[in-house]
């Protein structure tokens, strides 16, 4: 089946779209990226999404050449144009086209991609028994705040995941876990939700964001701080969040397998909150 996918003002079947070779995302990864899920039609978080993508761009420099309105007509389209009723559209933009120089050209036109990915979300098999991930050290740059697509070392660390018997790989900096390789990492201790506080050291989710504004609104405690695997290995259960999983529990961190191995049900509870109140927010 083949897509259609948008290039800079185009929508196209997926074999016909091309982007330069001196494009700066392709030889520099000068670009920004957003990944919005999608269920029954509709974007889930999309306010959120937008608001980052703004910063990411300001925080590089570039020019945002769509405006909140041209980012969610266009998002609408390709979910229509695709058909997708339930998956992930994904957003990139690059600051262009230029001859190859490190110092940003002064004037390029942004290139602007977007395409869908059908994927299950809200009935996900994983969801169901929960995922196992190791710790890998963390050797990603210093603005991991940034969106950008700088993403050789979470696939590396992914790939050392699998090897390892593993889902997924937690990222661990001085001690203490930063998020998962394209997750924010959470833990519980006697009911309380533990996850890293905001900083330059991790991307600040949306889903994160949502999930903890739905805790909050049930009185649930939330301590945002730094866990250690140690830690992490000696609590109640374990989760990520994004976009692309929604709460998705862990039952197993470096072998050691969290409670029954079972997901646990302060997980299991957020996703059935998030999965409701992202849907009756999705537009
Ligand atoms: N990744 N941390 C990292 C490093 C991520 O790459 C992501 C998302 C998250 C979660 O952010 P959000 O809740 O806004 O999706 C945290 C996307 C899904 C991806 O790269 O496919």
């Amino acid at each position: 089946m083949s897509r259609i996918v948008y290039v800079n003002g185009v929508f196209l079947p997926e074999a016909e779209a091309t982007v330069s070779i001196f494009d700066r995302g392709f030889l520099m990864a000068d670009a920004v990226y957003e990944v919005t899920a999608v269920v029954e039609g509709k974007l889930i978080d999309f306010d959120g999404h937008v608001r980052r993508l703004g910063r990411s761009l300001s925080e590089l420099g570039m020019e945002n050449p769509l405006d909140a309105d041209d980012l969610l007509g266009l998002h609408r389209e390709i979910v229509e144009r695709n058909v997708l009723e339930e998956g992930l559209v994904y957003l990139q933009i690059t600051r262009g086209v230029a001859d190859r120089d490190f110092a940003y050209p002064e004037a390029a036109t942004p290139t602007v991609v977007l395409f869908t990915q059908v994927k299950p979300l809200s009935e996900n098999d994983q969801a169901k028994t929960g995922i196992r991930v190791v710790s890998v050290d963390d050797q990603r740059w210093g603005r991991r705040d940034i969106k950008t697509v700088q993403l050789l070392y979470p696939s590396m660390a992914k790939m050392e995941a699998r090897a390892r018997g593993a889902d997924d790989a937690w990222l661990v900096q001085d001690g203490l876990v930063t998020e998962g390789t394209s997750n924010n990492a959470y833990i519980v201790k006697g009911g309380a939700i533990i996850t890293r506080h905001l900083s330059n050291d991790i991307l600040h989710g949306i889903t994160r964001a949502a999930v903890l504004r739905y805790a909050r609104e049930r009185q649930m405690k939330i301590e945002e701080r730094p866990f250690s695997i140690e830690e992490a290995q000696a609590a109640d259960e374990a989760f990520i969040t994004a976009a692309s999983t929604f709460v998705m529990p862990v039952v197993a961190i470096d072998g050691k397998i969290l409670g029954d191995g079972t997901p646990g049900p302060v997980a299991r509870r957020l996703r059935a909150i998030y999965l409701d109140e992202g849907r009756k927010a999705a537009i």
